[in-house]
Formats: C-alpha cells, structure tokens, sequence
C-alpha cells in the first residue's frame, strides 16, 4: 500500500468490510500516491476473502477535490485515474464510495466507477474540470450521464457547479444523504445494510436507460451544442465536455471513454488549459503577501462608510451581506436619507432576484445599518471607508475629522481609485493606520478589491485589509501607491491607446469588437458608456492641470461629453441607447465628430483591422503590467493577472495580461512595440522589464515563481 492510501478489514456479524482511505492533505487530491494506492487497495480487497464490502472515504476535511492539478503538463506517472477507477469498477463485490467536503473531478469520477455513493447532508458534488480548461477525464462524461441523463449532466460539467447533496440525490447522482458527520459511519452503515441485502454489484457503466432516452434526438443535440457554444464566448472547454457527453450518447462506453481522452489530451496541450490552471493557482498565491508572515488583522466588529452615493451604497451592503455592522455617515439629513434609499434599493433587488428574503433584507436594512449625518458616529467603528467625491481636498478634509472622531487603533480607509494614499494619510496623526481600498463599482458585486499600501501603513493594518477582502467574499490585491494603482493605471494606458487609434482613424466600434471578438465582455467605448463619460473627463481636465505628458487625442471624447452625453445614464454617448436599453447602436453623430476633429488635426485616417487593433491593445496593456511590476506596485505578475480578470473583465482563459504576453512569447510582444515606435515614439517605449526578459529569454511566469520560493 501506499502512505497515502490506508486499508483495514472490519469484521462486522454479516461479513467483512474493507475500509479504505485515502490521507493526502490538504485536499485528498488524486496524485500518484493516491493512484497507485488506491489501485492496490481495490485490487487488495478484490482478492481478500475475508472482506465482502468495501467503503472508500477520505480522511480529513474532504474526500478526492480532484486530480492533482500540479502534476497537471508534467509526464504522468502511472497508473492513470481512468486504469483505478475502471478497475474499481469492474470489482465483483460492492464497493461503496462516503463522500464528505468535496468530491470533485477526479474524486467524483472515483465516486461514479464505485457501484454505491452515500453522502454526507453538508457535502457538494461537482465536475469543476471545465474552469481549468479542461474535461472530466477518467470517465465522468461517460458515467455521469448514464446516472442523471444528458441534459443534467451537460449542465453540470460545462458549469463546473457544485451540487449539494440533497441536490444530487434527487437527481441520482448519490444514493443516500446521511444527516451524521462521519463519512466512515455512513459508509459502514450503508455496508452493513449492503451486508444484510442481495449484496448486488451495480455498474455505472453498463447503465443506458437514461442515455437511449435521447438517442437519436439530432434536435436536442444540435440545441444544446449551439447554446455551450454560445455561453462559452471563446472558452474551448465547455463545448468539448459538452461534446465528450454526447458521445456516451452515440458510442458504447468503452468506445466513448477512449473519445473521452482524445478530448481531454487536446484540452491538456492547449494554450487555454495552461492559462487557466494558471489562474487556479494565482487566486490563491494573490492572497500571500509579505505582511502576513509578521502580522495578524485587526478585529472588526463594526464598520463606518463615509458617502452614500453609488459606491458607498455598494461598499455598505458588500459588507452588510458579510454580517458586519455598518453605520454610513452623510453630510446632512436629506443625503443620509438619500444614501439609506440607494441601500435599500440594492437589497430590495436582492429580494427580487431571490438571493435573500424579505425577512432578511429587513435584518440587514434595520438591524445591521444605520444612517447618520454626524460624523463623531464613527467612533465605534474599527474600520472607516470613506467613500467621497474623488478630490483630494475633499479627501483630505475629510481624513482631518475622521482622525477627530475615530477609536485610536481603528483602520482608516480611503477608496480612492487614482489618488496619492500618502498625500491622504500625511493629514491624519495616524498614517500608520492609513490604507486604500478601492473597491470596483458595482461594490456589492464585483470580486476585486485593491488594497493599497502606503508608505507609512503598519502591516496589521494591511493584514485587516485582506482579512476583510476574505470576509467580504472578495479577491483582494496588494497595490502600491501611484497614479491608479494597479487596475486603474494598466487602464488609462490602454484607454490612451484606443483614442490614439480611433483619432488615427479607426472606429470606435471596431475597437469595441476586436476587443470583445478577443474576449473581453466590452470594448472600452462600450466601457466608458457604462461608467459614464463625465468621469474620463474630469480625470483628464485633472491631468490637463498637472500638465498632460505626451499626444493629447482624446478632443474627440470632450467634444461628446460637452454635448451631454455623458453614455447610458443619458440614453447617449459613443452609443445610441433607445428606451432604456443597454445595449448600444453606433451614432453617426459620433462618426462625424470624430472626423471633424482628424480633418481639423490635419490627420489622413488610416483605419486598422481587427489584427492590428488587438495587437496594440494588448502591447499597450502588457507594457504598463511590466512597468507596475518593475515599479513593485504589483508584487508579482500574478497580481496583474488578477487584477484585470476580476475588475477588468480580462478573459479567464487567457489567464491575464503577463500570462498572455508568456503565452504570445515576450519577445514577440517587444518586437510589436518597437515597430510601432514610428507611430508614437512617446507613447511606445517599451518597459525596462520587457526587455529584460527578453534578453535572458525568461517568462513572467518565472518572476511568480520566484516570488514564490
Ligand atoms: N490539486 C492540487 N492542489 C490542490 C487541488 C488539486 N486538485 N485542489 C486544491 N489544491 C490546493 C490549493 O492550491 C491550496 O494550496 P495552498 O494552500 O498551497 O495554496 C490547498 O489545496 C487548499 O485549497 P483551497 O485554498 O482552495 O481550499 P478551500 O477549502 O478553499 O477549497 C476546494 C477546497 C473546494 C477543494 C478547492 O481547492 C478546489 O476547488 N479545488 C480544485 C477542484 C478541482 O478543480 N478539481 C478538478 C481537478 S481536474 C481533474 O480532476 C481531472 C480529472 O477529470 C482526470
């Protein structure tokens, strides 16, 4: 046997029970260990004739979460998951499977080749393989089916979801749910109740009723590989697990199971795999920051947010729908009212789209927040957002009266999205209780949160910073103070670059498709129509006072803000929006400005294809990364990644900017830079980290990998 994998017999008064369980912390994830140990388990009982039933469980927090993803592009050591579960299966006593935590990917598939599943109440069920670009390979597309029908188990292999265990019993994915807390009592109970019956060994594979339902049904097929198809915006993945379940449809198992693996190998070489494993692993490396090796968080108990306007509200409920008090501070009666109404109006959405109850909203509405014009009411707070209008005297003012009133050792909170965090702090005695959180609007849904650390900020302070980004269900970023941030800047660089391209002659909804053609869920007009055009402006009228570096190309954007457009929010911007639809037409009338503004410039339009949009858009994005990672504003590349995803819509699959540039080669991505110097020699000087890398033939990547050791 293996460490990993332990085997005992249990003598029970109706026959023999074979335990065995599997110990590889922290996950039980299905490594070589697991594998080899597993496989002499079963072959061990198969030949034990002391042993009639077999229970397979997991020890510590969960069973199997899976393949052992890093082994994941590496030459696997055999014997595969599909040689132990088809192996498993093809035993001819039963063998029962006791899931608690998770049994996900390779471990559900370990679960579907045993002939009995028992769950625990508070367990989940998932096939996740599709967010790591990948397909249940060890024959869960194949089983899966057989138990539940296509339909089902197309849903839940392209969604990855997990499915709770009273969920999986109704649809037949289990075949108990036990209200106990230990898989092994549930398991031996269910042995024993094996023990007492037909003790009748049931073959998920040879299973076909559910499957011959729908044989045939081209109809059915084709509907639902248009609607993957269409879900997946570019993602291989899903219309590959979709396509892996039709085949146990049209092939006999054996024959789909080697389908199957033709998949699944395709997906593993693919760049898309690489890049998603990639975002696997930097979710939770963004997390580990040099402060939380010295440091531990602040309590906090109770929260104070200063502003009741769009962000405000959003910051508030993110945090009231964490359980955590908020009391949120306006400047007179009618705005606390005013910023109590917009709380409101998210949490009756809430009610609306059945996230929570009326009941709830209520609790949270009336127990957990409250509203007051007075700022000496964020004396009991341990932590302070403010949440003001983006001007520093403003800000500052406001730091000024909040250092008044707030409890000494309270954590004080700046959600600036562009402003100097020292400059903030260097007005309160405390600037080592001083940090930004920015928060990404809309607050309450958006999973990024850049936590800014400024000069003088104390590490349990930033420590707070990331214990309320876990607390909140949010993905939190260590930034470091420039213009920005992180997100923020690698934006403005782009979005400089789009007016660049549309004032030289390229439509701005020909931006917009490249962008959305790469992936994207917008283009940046679409984007700056969102957010609302008035606020680009005021970040450039603010700039244009501090002296604008470089080509200004952005008269066009004045010229549609002066006239009110200001994007969704007034039915018009570079879109047309009609009876309040969010979806936009092109404008003429934007066409003509912007013509209007080349020919005064004395610009020949020269409009670029998708091809050459995309080429720039990405240097331009990817040569800012390298520089906030050279300029330790990001810690590592990985952060860049993160970043642009989660608050950026940078596609998943494509794994972030700097993995992107890894995967395009760094070389290449300098080579484009340097040939488009001609175009605007300021604008593009490639980043002295670019061409580091390049010169030492290095990755991105190995910068995280090194952060890492
Ligand atoms: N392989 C390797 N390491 C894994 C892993 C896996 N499948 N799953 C989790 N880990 C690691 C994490 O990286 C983390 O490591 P760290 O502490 O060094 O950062 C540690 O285990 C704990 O993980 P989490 O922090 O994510 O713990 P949570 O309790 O929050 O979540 C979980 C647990 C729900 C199991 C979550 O880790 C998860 O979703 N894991 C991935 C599940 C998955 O995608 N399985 C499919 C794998 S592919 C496959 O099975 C192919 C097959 O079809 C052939």
């Amino acid at each position: 046997m293996s460490d990993a994998v332990a085997y005992e017999c249990l003598k029970d008064d109706a026959g023999g029970i074979a335990v065995i369980t599997i110990d590889n912390p922290p996950v039980n994830a299905a490594g070589h260990a697991v594998r080899d140990g597993l496989l002499k388990a079963a072959q061990r009982f198969a030949g034990d004739d002391t042993a009639d039933v077999a229970v397979i469980l997991g020890a510590g927090r969960t069973f199997i979460a899976g393949a052992d993803i890093r082994e994941f592009g590496k030459p696997m050591q055999p014997p595969g998951l599909p040689e132990v579960v088809d192996f498993i299966e093809s035993v001819d006593k039963p063998i029962i499977c006791a899931i608690h935590g998770t049994a996900l990917g390779g471990g559900l598939e370990t679960a579907l080749a045993c002939h009995y599943r028992v769950a625990l109440n508070s367990a989940r069920v998932g096939l996740p393989e599709v967010h790591l670009g990948l397909l249940p390979g060890a024959g869960g597309t194949q089983r899966l089916p057989r138990l539940i029908g296509v339909e089902a188990a197309v849903d839940m292999i392209t969604s990855g979801r997990h499915v709770p265990a009273r969920e999986a019993l109704e649809l037949g994915i289990v075949d108990a749910v036990d209200a106990g807390d230990s898989p092994r009592e549930a398991g031996l109970t269910f042995a024993r109740d094996l023990l007492q019956g037909n003790r009748h060994v049931r073959r998920t594979s040879t299973l076909s009723e559910k499957i011959d339902a729908v044989r045939g049904d081209t109809a059915l097929f084709e509907e639902i590989r248009s609607a993957v198809k269409k879900k997946a915006k570019g993602q291989l993945s899903p219309v590959m697990c979709a396509e892996a379940v039709l085949a146990a449809v049209d092939l006999p198992f054996t024959e789909g199971v080697k389908r199957e693996r033709e998949l699944f190998m395709e997906l593993m070489n693919s760049p898309q795999r690489d890049a998603l494993i990639h975002v696997f692993f930097a979710d939770r490396e963004v997390a580990k920051i040099p402060e939380l090796k010295t440091a531990s968080p602040r309590a906090l108990n109770q929260a104070a947010v200063i502003g009741g306007g769009t962000m405000g509200s959003g910051i508030t409920v993110s945090m009231l729908f964490a359980g955590l008090p908020v009391t949120m501070i306006e400047r007179d009666e009618e705005s606390a009212a005013r910023g109590r109404a917009n709380v409101e109006k998210i949490l009756d959405e809430g009610v609306k789209r059945g996230k929570f109850d009326q009941d709830h909203r209520n609790r949270l509405a009336n127990e957990l927040y409250s509203c007051s014009a007075d700022i000496a009411s964020i004396s009991p707070a341990d932590l302070v957002v403010e949440a003001a209008f983006e001007d520093m005297a403003v800000k500052q003012d406001l730091f000024r009266q909040i250092d008044q009133h707030a409890e000494s050792g309270a954590v004080l909170a700046s959600n600036t999205s562009y402003l100097n965090v020292n400059e903030i702090a260097s007005v309160t005695g405390r600037p080592q209780d001083v940090l930004g959180l920015h928060f990404f609007s809309p607050a309450h849904i958006m999973k990024l949160l850049e936590i800014v650390v400024a000069d003088k900020t104390q590490p349990d302070v930033v420590a707070t910073g990331f214990a309320l980004a876990k607390r909140l269900k949010k993905i939190g970023v260590r930034a470091g103070v420039c213009d920005g941030f992180i997100g923020n800047r690698i934006l403005e660089r782009y979005l400089t670059l789009a007016s660049f391209m549309v004032e030289d002659g390229t439509s701005p909804y020909d931006i917009d498709k490249a962008v959305v053609n790469f992936g994207f869920p917008m283009g940046p007009n679409q984007m700056g129509d969102l957010a609302g055009l008035d606020i680009g402006m005021a970040n450039r009228k603010r700039k244009k006072a501090e002296g604008w570096k470089g080509r200004y190309a952005a008269d066009y954007m004045d010229r549609i803000s002066d006239l009110g457009r200001y994007g969704q929010k007034t039915g018009r911007g570079f879109y047309i929006y009609e009876d309040g639809s969010r979806i936009g037409k092109p404008d003429p009338e934007v066409l003509e400005i912007i013509e209007k503004v080349r020919s005064e410039k004395g610009i020949v339009p020269k409009a670029l294809d998708e091809t050459s949009i995309m080429k720039r858009y990405m240097a331009a994005m990817i040569n800012e990364s390298a520089r906030v990672v050279e300029e330790g504003i990001a810690l590592r590349p990985l952060d860049v990644d993160i970043t642009m995803i989660y608050g950026y819509g940078f596609p998943r699959w494509r794994g972030g900017p700097l993995k992107y540039a890894d995967t395009i080669g760094v070389q290449s991505i300098l080579d484009d830079i340097r040939s488009f110097e001609s175009e605007n020699p300021d604008f593009w000087q490639p980043a002295k980290l670019l061409v580091d890398l390049a010169e030492r033939n290095e990755t991105f990547d190995s910068l995280n990998k090194k952060a890492k050791s």
